[in-house]
């Protein structure tokens, strides 16, 4: 605790912040300030100590733990308990194992890397250390089994609103990068290519959700990508520069609670339609539809309240496509 406030106060200083300044506003001896000082240093932050001066944070590494989530977050609920992981089978597994053990809505499971990081339609979700973010939330909706899906839309629209925060950020006053979008209903992309998944899982009953899980990937640092994968960029190919990852994940938590409070009022995403629409890759393209054991081809138009994507197809009718088991491709490409 002292050393998530500690990183907080000195970042948000940016200069030397005296010991007692620190001892007086955590209510702590001198020796607790300066044990959070060397348990921080020994985390990789880079951290000045000069005697009648104080502390100053001269660096900031890239890592992806409980302190410098919670030193970043501004939420009441999402992500309020976190538990972060330098190695996990799956965040989804962990967080449904949490879940199993009583942990509260909006626990938030991170990992520095994945061993059996789990894609859509049961994949494998190629998880290396050290750039990309991995984490799963967990929710305990008061909403309908059959409205849970949802859920997914929801997480897609706070991640790109959250990426592109941090990109603007990254860009500060130079020409503008371009913009994350959603590839309805799972992926976020960048200039046409996946920049980030997602992989929601339920626990439910007929009339009752005992949890959801969403689980999201994002490749935020990686440099490139193997030749098999020629659809998949990452943030820092945008930004020009390497970006930090607990920014973003506090980010995303930031617009998920904005975005799942408008959702749970209503039980749907009339109220996040426009923006979600806004960001839809797919609206005005001619998609491909893939369902189990059917294809079809038409225009997206965009989504309906419920989240379903509107095609109009080539007879004029419109098609309400559910999110289910479906994969959507652009007639000419991935998006
Ligand atoms: C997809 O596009 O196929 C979905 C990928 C979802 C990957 C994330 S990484 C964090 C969480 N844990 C997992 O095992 N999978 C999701």
């Amino acid at each position: 605790m002292i050393k998530e406030e500690m990183l907080k106060a000195l970042r948000e200083s940016g200069d030397f912040v005296s010991g007692q300044e620190l001892c007086e506003r955590f209510g702590v001896s001198r020796t607790a300030v300066w044990k959070a000082a060397a348990r921080l240093k020994e985390e990789g932050y880079e951290i000045e100590s000069v005697s009648n001066r104080g502390y100053r944070l001269k660096a900031l590494p890239d890592v992806v733990t409980e302190a410098e989530i919670g030193s970043r977050l501004k939420t009441r609920v999402m992500g309020r308990n976190c538990v972060c992981f330098d190695s996990a089978d799956s965040t989804n597994v962990q967080a449904k194992r949490l879940a199993e053990e009583g942990a509260p809505h909006g626990t938030l499971v991170c990992a520095e890397t994945q061993t059996a990081g789990r894609g859509r339609r049961g994949r494998a979700w190629s998880s290396p250390p050290g750039a990309a973010v991995y984490m799963s939330l967990l929710l305990r909706p008061k909403v309908r089994p059959e409205h849970a899906s949802m859920l997914t839309l929801v997480m897609g629209l706070a991640a790109a609103e959250a990426c592109n925060e941090l990109l603007s950020r990254a860009a500060a006053g130079k020409p503008s990068v371009p913009q994350t979008g959603l590839k309805w209903p799972n992926d976020l992309v960048l200039d046409g290519k996946k920049t980030a998944g997602i992989l929601t899982e339920m626990s439910t009953e007929v009339d009752f959700i005992h949890y959801v899980v969403i689980g999201i990937g994002i490749n935020v640092n990686t440099e490139g990508f193997p030749e098999e994968l020629p659809h998949a960029a990452s943030l820092r190919q945008y930004a020009g520069k390497p970006l930090l990852r607990a920014e973003l994940i506090a980010l995303c938590m930031e617009y998920f609670e904005k975005y799942y409070d408008r959702f749970e009022k209503k039980e749907d995403l009339g109220d996040l339609k426009e923006e979600y629409e806004r960001l839809l890759v797919n609206k005005g393209k001619q998609v491909r539809v893939l369902e189990p054991g059917r294809e079809h081809t038409g225009t997206a138009l965009g989504i309906s309240s419920q989240g379903e994507l509107l095609v109009e197809l080539e007879d004029g009718s419109i098609e309400k496509v559910y999110a289910g088991e479906v994969s959507v491709r652009g007639v000419y490409g991935y998006v």
